[in-house]
C-alpha cells in the first residue's frame, strides 16, 4: 500500500472538489464464481482503492464533507474467519493504515445513512457496476435498483476523473512495474510463436508470468492469428507459418495499476515482404502519433496523425488512393483502422470507464465523433502532464467489412478494392504502448518491449 498520508491527501483533494454532503465509496464484495464459497479472486473497486487503499472485501468508505470526518464501515473478523483465513488486523488497525480515525460496523451503516437521509443531506455516489453493490446500496438508500443510476452525482464523477487523471510519481512507478512484467510476458510469447504451437499454450504461459509476479492479468488476454477480430478471445488455433500473431495483454501491479501492451509478430520469427510492409506502416503510425503527443494537444489530433500515416502508407502500397487528408476526414481509413488510437490507463485498463467513458475522454471542449471508426476513440480531450494513455494503432483486413464497403462502393475515390482483395487473408496488426504525458512531451513507460522488425526478429530468434 501507499503511505497513510497518500490516501488522506487524496481524500482531502476530493474535499476541495465536492462542496457538501456525504461521499459514499463502497468497496467490492466477494463475487461468486459458481457458488458462494467459491469466489473469483478478490478485486477491490478502483475508486475505493484510490481513496481508502484497503484490499479487503465488504468495506464502505464515507467522506463527510460537512464535518471533515472520514469513516470506514466494516466488521472485525471472528474466530470462524480466523480458523479459515488466519489472524487478520482489526478494523481499527486497517483504518489507521489509511489515516482513517473512525470505524463502525457494516450494520451501523444503515442507521448512519438513514440519519443522513432524514436530515436531507446530499449523498454522492458514482455508477455501480456489480449487482451485489447495486443491491446493497439500493437497499441502504431506499432506491429502486434499476433506477439508482439516475441518482449518480456528476459532481463526484467529475471530481474523481479530475484527480485520477493526473498520475503521481508513485502511480507512474506502479504502472512501470506492470509494464516491466508485461515485458517478460511478451518476450516469452514472441519466443513461443512457432508453427504448430496452440494459441492457448501461449496465453497460459503469459498469464502464468503475470500470476507469478503477484497479480492476474489486467484483462483477458487477446491472442490470435486472426488479429483482424479486434478482441479475439478464441485461442483454439494452431499457429501457422505465414500468419501474424496479435498478442494484447497486461498485468496489474500489487497496488492494482495496469499495463496494456500489444505486439504483433510473424509466426516462425521472420516477416515476409507483405507482412513487413504493413507492419512498418503500423509502426510508423505508432511512432508518429507518439511524437505528436504532448500537453495541450487534443488526443483526437494524435489519433488523426496515426490515421493519416496509415492512409499514406496504404496509398504507397496501392490499397488507398486520392488525397490522404481528405480520405481521413471522410473516414475512408476506418476500413483498415475501425477503432481509436487509445484510452486512459491507470487502476483500470480503460481507466475510470465505469464512471462513463464520455466523462473521462471528453469534456466541454470536445465531444466524441459520430463517424464510423473514430466514434470508438475513447480519449479525445486535451492532454495534460501526468496523463497516462495507450497508443495502439492497427491495420486490419476484415473480410466481412471489406465485402460490405465494396458492395456499397463506399469511398471509391479513396479505396482500391481490387488491391484490397489481395489482402483478405492477411489478418491484422496492432502495436500498443503505454505513454506518460510529461511537462513538455511524453515518454513510453517501462522497459522497452521489442517493437521494430529487427528487434522482434532478434527476440524471436533467441
Ligand atoms: N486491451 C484492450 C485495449 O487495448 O483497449
Ligand atoms: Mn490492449
Ligand atoms: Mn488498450
Amino acid at each position: 500500500m501507499f503511505s497513510p498520508e497518500t490516501y488522506l491527501a487524496r481524500r482531502n483533494a476530493l474535499r476541495k472538489e465536492v462542496k457538501s454532503g456525504l461521499i459514499l465509496l463502497p468497496g467490492n464484495t466477494e463475487a461468486a464464481f459458481n457458488y458462494p464459497a467459491n469466489p473469483y479472486l478478490f478485486r477491490q473497486d478502483s475508486n475505493f482503492s484510490y481513496f481508502f487503499g484497503l484490499d479487503h472485501p465488504d468495506l464502505v468508505g464515507v467522506i463527510d464533507l460537512d464535518n471533515g470526518v472520514d469513516y470506514i464501515f466494516g466488521n472485525d473478523i471472528d474466530i470462524d474467519d480466523i480458523i479459515w483465513m488466519g489472524p487478520q488486523p482489526s478494523m481499527t488497525k486497517l483504518a489507521e493504515s489509511v489515516a482513517v480515525k473512525n470505524t463502525a460496523t457494516s450494520g451501523q451503516l444503515a442507521e448512519f445513512l438513514s440519519n443522513a437521509i432524514h436530515k436531507s443531506r446530499q449523498l454522492h455516489f458514482v455508477p455501480f457496476y456489480r449487482g451485489e453493490t447495486i443491491l446493497l446500496m439500493s437497499h441502504l438508500l431506499g432506491l429502486n435498483p434499476l433506477r439508482i443510476k439516475d441518482y449518480v452525482s456528476m459532481e463526484l464523477v467529475k471530481a474523481i476523473v479530475k484527480l485520477r487523471s493526473i498520475k503521481s510519481e508513485l502511480e507512474i512507478a506502479e504502472i512501470e512495474k506492470a509494464v516491466d512484467i508485461a515485458y517478460l510476458m511478451f518476450t516469452t510469447g514472441m519466443k513461443m510463436a512457432k508453427a504448430g504451437v496452440k494459441e492457448q499454450e501461449i496465453v497460459g504461459a503469459m498469464e502464468g508470468i503475470s500470476i507469478a509476479h503477484g497479480r492476474p492479468v489486467s484483462f483477458p488476454i487477446i491472442l490470435s492469428i486472426n488479429g483482424q477480430i479486434l478482441h479475439n478471445h478464441h485461442h483454439e488455433n494452431y499457429l501457422k507459418e505465414g500468419r501474424m500473431l496479435v498478442m494484447d495483454g497486461g498485468t496489474e501491479s500489487k497496488l492494482l495499476y495496469a499495463s496494456d501492451i500489444t505486439r504483433t509478430v510473424p509466426v516462425g520469427g521472420k516477416f515476409n515482404q507483405r507482412q513487413k510492409e504493413i507492419y512498418e506502416i503500423v509502426l510508423k503510425a505508432n511512432l508518429n502519433s507518439i511524437a505528436a503527443t504532448r500537453p495541450g494537444t487534443f488526443y483526437k489530433d494524435c489519433h488523426t496523425v496515426a490515421c493519416e500515416t496509415i492512409a499514406s502508407g496504404l496509398k504507397e502500397l496501392g490499397l488507398m488512393k486520392g488525397d490522404v487528408k481528405e480520405a481521413v476526414v471522410a473516414g475512408a481509413h476506418a476500413l483498415f483502422l475501425p477503432h481509436g488510437l487509445g484510452h486512459m490507463l491507470g487502476m483500470d485498463v480503460h481507466d475510470m470507464e465505469g464512471l462513463g467513458q464520455i466523462n473521462v475522454g471528453y469534456d466541454e471542449e470536445i465531444q466524441p465523433s459520430t463517424q464510423f471508426g473514430t466514434a470508438y476513440l475513447r480519449m479525445g480531450r486535451r492532454l495534460q502532464p501526468g496523463f497516462v494513455i495507450t497508443n495502439e494503432p492497427g491495420i486490419y483486413f476484415i473480410p466481412e467489412l471489406i465485402d460490405i464497403w465494396k458492395s456499397e462502393n463506399k469511398f471509391p475515390e479513396f479505396i482500391n478494392y481490387q488491391k484490397v482483395d489481395e489482402y483478405r487473408d492477411f489478418g491484422g496488426i496492432r502495436i500498443e504502448d503505454d505513454i506518460l504525458v510529461t511537462a513538455d512531451s511524453c515518454r513510453v513507460l517501462g522497459k522497452p518491449i521489442p517493437k521494430s522488425v529487427a528487434e522482434v526478429e532478434a527476440t524471436m530468434g533467441m
